[in-house]
Order: structure tokens, then sequence, then C-alpha cells
């Protein structure tokens, strides 16, 4: 049995969870869009073709916003393509996917399916082969209350009230080769600053984020942040953080410490951002924006036929660790709170997500799924600052990795907290005692626990609950000290409640 000593005091905070950390992400690719959101002879269609089935599923995860259209495919899609009458939209070859785009679902379906699921829309504009003039286009369009011309097109396309759309992303992976339209930081910089200033001209509600480099091991990392926010610091409030994990080695223990990479990773954005601050003696902070993040890499060789229509792609099916590794990604976004306030889960159906679906058929909860949810619906309000004494493992990626990693999140107004566990020792349970200082007297609401004998074992169609969190006793409170032991490679939910 392994053992860890926490300190919780309810007065030592983080900062308040923004409810946008618990965003998602949706493409046009592979069968996200269609056979996933969007099939109108399903079974389940409502009246604009949407999946009622996949609806209620993505209301689980309560996804507070939904970045759209892409991703790759925003740098080489023209946005009025996707508007107007379904007869007369183009079919278009999307080059960063190669496959055929039929334009069945644009702007207007996404707008109300957001609505439909409960959350806030996030545009993605295309900086890639376009440029400010269609950016300011898409804003007038979706923001314009009416009486120009794009504003009437909106209302006579069925959208007589504004979409109201807050949240903007200047482009997408910018710096990446296989982007279309890749830039160098100086010419996205300029391009992203004229774009954000022209968007905001047409509406100066909405909010901008700028591109940060598309993954850490990019050999510009650092260096682009910091050019990038010198062209942009003063039109934009969030700069955009991506991370896809994976266990390619097939080392579980090396694989569930990696989340602590993404930590890192957080911390030296806040670094350049704050560099850039520091240079022009603002007291202006970049918030992060981090609307690509999950798990992927089952599917990376996964090639379709070319210009094939909604092919399967990255179809990523997951397993127990990979559910594991989520969690500890979470709770790495919910420890940096005070500086990620944006968070998208990449994606939310069918392509690398937390939702599968069969054409015709039913829609079923991946692994992956049960962490986002329980932080989701637990994980609101203000993170604690946990001290955390725990017992570590060495690994070939990292030498003294905590078994325990954990967040911690109170209700603002009764104080009362979730604890968010993983235990990541895989043969041996960990032995948690927690101090909470400062707190009401506090009662065990529930222990919640995701494990598995078998760390490979995956929810399927036929077996759809076979990997699902359960409650389980044990754990006790007594005298403002919790007590609960984690089975090996756990994630942990602990709610405790006002006696
Ligand atoms: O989410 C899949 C892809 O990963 C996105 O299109 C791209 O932005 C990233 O490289």
């Amino acid at each position: 049995m392994g053992r860890a000593k926490v300190t919780l005091d309810r007065d030592y905070t983080i900062g308040e969870v923004d409810d946008r950390l618990y965003g998602g992400f949706a493409e046009h690719l592979g069968r996200h869009i269609y056979e996933g959101i969007y099939e109108p002879d399903h079974p389940t269609a409502d009246e604009d073709g949407f999946r009622r089935d996949v609806i209620d599923l993505v209301r689980g995860l309560r996804m507070s916003v939904i970045r759209y259209p892409g991703g790759n495919f925003v740098s080489g899609y023209d946005w009025e393509d996707g508007v107007g009458p379904r007869s007369a939209r183009p079919r278009r070859l999307d080059l960063a996917w190669r496959v055929t785009e039929t334009n069945q679902f644009g702007t207007d379906e996404f707008v109300r399916w957001c609505t439909r699921v409960g959350a806030e829309p996030m545009l993605a504009v295309n900086l890639g082969t376009r440029g400010p003039d269609a950016a300011r286009d898409l804003v007038e369009y979706c923001n314009h209350p009416a009486g120009s011309a794009l504003s009437e097109l909106r209302r006579q396309n069925g959208s007589p009230a504004p979409h109201g759309v807050k949240l903007w992303c200047l482009g997408n992976e910018m710096d990446g080769p296989w982007q279309m339209g890749a830039k160098t930081a100086d010419e996205y910089g300029r391009i992203a600053c004229e774009a954000a200033k022209l968007m905001k001209w047409v509406d100066p509600s909405i909010e901008l984020v700028a591109c940060g480099s598309s993954g850490r091991g990019m050999s510009g990392f650092g260096a682009w942040e910091m050019t990038v926010l010198d062209h942009t610091f003063d039109h934009v409030e969030y700069l955009s953080i991506h991370t896809y994990l994976g266990n390619p080695e097939g080392d579980t223990a090396g694989y569930l410490a990696k989340p602590d990479e993404m930590d890192q990773f957080i911390e030296e954005v806040v670094a350049c951002c704050d560099a850039v601050a520091a240079k022009r003696r603002s007291r202006k902070r970049i918030m992060l924006s981090f609307d690509e993040w999950n798990v992927w890499f089952h599917t990376d060789q996964q090639i379709p036929e070319p210009w094939a229509v909604a092919p399967a792609q990255l179809q990523d099916v997951y397993n127990v660790e990979d559910a594991l590794c989520v969690g500890g990604m979470l709770i790495s976004l919910l420890n940096h709170c005070d500086r990620v306030k944006i968070g998208c889960l990449a994606q939310i159906v069918n392509v690398i997500a937390p939702i599968m679906t069969q054409k015709g058929g039913p829609a079923w909860q991946q692994t992956i799924y049960h962490p986002f949810a329980q932080a989701s619906c637990f994980g609101r309000g203000v993170a604690l600052r946990a001290l955390v004494d725990s017992d570590k493992y060495d690994c070939p990626v990292r030498q003294g990795v905590d078994s325990l990693r954990m967040a911690a999140v109170a209700d603002p107004q009764t104080g009362e907290p979730a604890l968010f566990c993983l235990n990541r020792d895989l043969t041996e349970p960990l032995e948690v005692e927690v101090t909470l200082r400062a707190f009401p007297k506090l009662r065990l609401l529930e222990h919640s626990v995701l494990c598995h004998e078998d760390l490979k074992a995956v929810n399927t169609a036929e077996a759809p609950q076979r990997v699902a969190p359960m409650a389980i006793s044990g754990a006790t409170v007594e005298e403002g000290t919790l007590r609960a032991a984690l089975p090996p490679a756990s994630w942990n939910v602990i709610r405790l409640a006002r006696e």
C-alpha cells in the first residue's frame, strides 16, 4: 500500500474555474459532423437532422463552449459554401484530410446545434488560404443585427436574430507545415493583427484567440509565441495551446506521467505571454485557450481512400489507461485555471472522441467520456492549491513521479469540495490522508472510482458500460481529516458535503 498526505485549505486558492474550461471541439473531419452530429435519416434525427441520441450524450458532458469548424479543415474553408439553401451548396475538395466536403452542415446549423446542446459557439476563421476580408465578413454575417448585405443574408437564411458569437480563433496551428497556408511567425502575426482589427471593428464585443505553436515539440516553440504576441498583443485576449498525449511505447507507468509535461507546457507558454507583457511594461495578462487537448495515437496511420465523403478517420477506441490519462490532463487544466480560461476536448463525436456512433445505429460513451463528464459536473467553482506529499515511482520517461496526482475544487458558496485524484501506481492501492483546513464540518457524499482489472478494456456498441465509474465505500471524514484508499491505476472523484 502506497501513501500520500495532502493539505487543503479553503482559503488557499489557485483561482476561479472558468466555465469555458469544459469545452469541446467539432471539426469537419471523418464522421464527426456527418453520421456524428448530423444524420437526417437516423431514427433519432430531429427536424434539423441532428441526432438526438448524440445531443443527449453531449449534454451529459455539460460542454460550455464548442470550437468549430477546424482544425486543419478551417485553413482551406470558404464559409460561404456552408450557408444558404442546401441544394445550392458546392461539394469541395478538403485538402487537409483529402476528402470531399458536401457542405450540408455549416455555420448556421452549427450555431443551432450548440443551442440544442447548451454550449456557446466558438468560431475559427480561415487565415490559411484566406485572410482579414473573409474573417470580417463572417463576423458581419454572424453578429451584425441587420441592414447590411451579410446580416440580411443570414436573416434570409433563417436566422433573424444575430448568432452573437463572442469567441473567435484567428486561424489554426499556423506554424505547422501540414497547414494550408502555413506561415512564419512574422507573416502570421501581421495577418492575425490585421484580421483582429477588422473583426473587432465589425463587433467590438468579441474576444480573440491568436495561434500559439501547434505543439511543445515544434522547433519554433517559444520564439513563435513571443513573435506572434509582439504583433497581436493589443488586439487579442488569448493564445492557443494544443497537446495530444499517447502511449505508442506501451509503457503505462510512463504514459500516466505524461500529463505532468502538460503542466510544464502551460507554465512555459504563460512565461512567454508575460515576457511580452513585460517588454511593453503592460499589466495586461494574455490568457490561454487550451483549444485542443486529448489522447490521440491509436489511429495516427489511418489514411482513407482519397476524396471519400465522411470516411472513418481518427476513430481512436479508448481504453482504461487512456481515461486515466485524460483524467490527468483535466487535473492539469484545473491546477492552472488562473491562466487557462478556455479548454476544448478534441474532439466530440467519432473523431478522437468521447462519443462514438454507428450509422443508423446506437451512440455510446467511450472510456474518456467519464472523467470529462465528472470534472465538468463537479469541478466548477474555485480551484484549491493542494499541498501533496506522495510516494513516488520511476519510469523511463521521468524519475520521481508522484503516485498521487490531484486537483480540488470548492463550491464558492457552500465551501463543499470535490477532489479529483489519480492513483498512478499500477499495482498498489494508495492510502490518501487529506487535512481539510478552514472548511465547514464535512461528510462524505460519494467516492466514485473508474478502474478495471484490464487496463486495455474498452467500451463498444455491444458493451457500452464495460468501463464506467462506480461508487465505492470505505472513505471516512473524521475531525477534519479525509481518509480514502484509491485502487491501483484508478481515477477517483471524492465529493464532500456539509454535515
Ligand atoms: O484534432 C485533429 C487535428 O489536430 C486538428 O485538425 C489540428 O488542429 C491538430 O493538428
